[in-house]
């Protein structure tokens, strides 16, 4: 691998920022961590502006300069976009934005996805602002030029409100998202991408259903592993990996409730960092 530039310890001290509609930047920070853990991690989950998903692109947008602006603030040398919808809407208006700042995107999972289908039809569970993308067709569309594989999209309204709420696997859980997943099995699909960054927390259910319905094995695709691999060969290329041996902190911050988000992290990764509240968004915007 090709470095750059020398380490530069003083400005590897600055944390990564990671940020998501809601929880589904726990599902990111977990690789994250696990990839670079002497790095100290912001986490910013916007749970009071949750979902994105049925938000217009400008009011994404909105959001995220709003977030990026906050993360300017705490001085990160990375932001993570660990959202799927909000990479699909905003990435380029926050790369224009911030030309110096390293930015590391979420991508569906569609690439991979095809490449390991043996049916030639790979599935995708994303939210309905993801799949209605620009982005996301033209995506699709390479894959299936340069692959041959058909993409199934399968959108998922109400998905990531009873992942927000902790509702993993309750009755309603399991009823909509097998009303996600058969029809992708039905029509022949042998690989699933996990299109949003909340759905791997329901990755077990997902596994369950796919076992019970589909006679051939069926690959499930999370992409946090990538994105935590794509921010390290940044962090080094510009010689900022923290290399010290000493964990790095993780601090969070939310527009819901901090009890939530406490619990949250508690319950998903076994992690009790210390927890913000912010009051609105309005407050982010203002705090610049
Ligand atoms: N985790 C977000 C994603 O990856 C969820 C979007 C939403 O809030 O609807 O798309």
């Amino acid at each position: 691998m090709a470095f750059s530039a020398y380490p530069d310890p003083v400005a590897a001290e600055a944390p990564i920022g990671i940020f998501d509609s809601g929880i589904g930047a726990l599902s990111v920070l977990r690789h994250v961590t696990s990839r670079l853990p002497s790095d100290h991690v912001l986490c910013f989950a916007d749970s009071g502006n949750a979902p994105y998903g049925g938000k217009t692109d400008a009011e994404i947008i909105e959001r995220v300069l709003a977030i990026a602006a906050f993360l300017q603030t705490k001085k990160v040398k990375a932001i993570v976009v660990a959202c799927n919808t909000a990479t699909a809407a905003a990435i380029e208006a926050l790369r224009q934005h911030y030309p110096e700042q390293i930015v590391v995107g979420v991508e569906p999972g569609v690439k991979p996805a095809a490449v390991f289908s043996k049916t030639g039809k790979a599935g995708v569970l994303a939210t309905s602002s993801t799949i209605a993308s620009n982005r996301f067709k033209a995506l699709c569309d390479r894959i299936t030029a340069t692959t041959g594989v058909e993409i199934l999209a399968q959108a998922c309204p109400g998905l990531v409100d009873k992942i927000e709420n902790g509702e993993l696997d309750s009755p309603e859980t399991i009823a909509m998202v097998e009303s996600f997943v058969l029809p992708l099995l039905k029509n022949g699909a042998d690989t699933i991408a996990l299109g949003c960054t909340h759905y791997p927390f329901v990755e077990p259910l997902i596994n369950a259903i796919a076992q019970r319905e589909s006679k051939e094995a069926v690959t499930i695709i999370d992409t946090g592993e990538a994105v935590a691999r794509q921010l390290e060969r940044l962090l080094q290329q510009r010689g900022l990996q923290r290399l010290v041996g000493d964990p790095g902190r993780i601090e969070a911050y939310t527009t819901g409730s901090a009890a939530s988000l406490r619990r949250a992290f508690a319950d998903l990764l076994g992690l009790h960092p210390e927890v913000t509240a912010l009051d609105s968004g309005e407050s982010i915007k203002t705090s610049e």
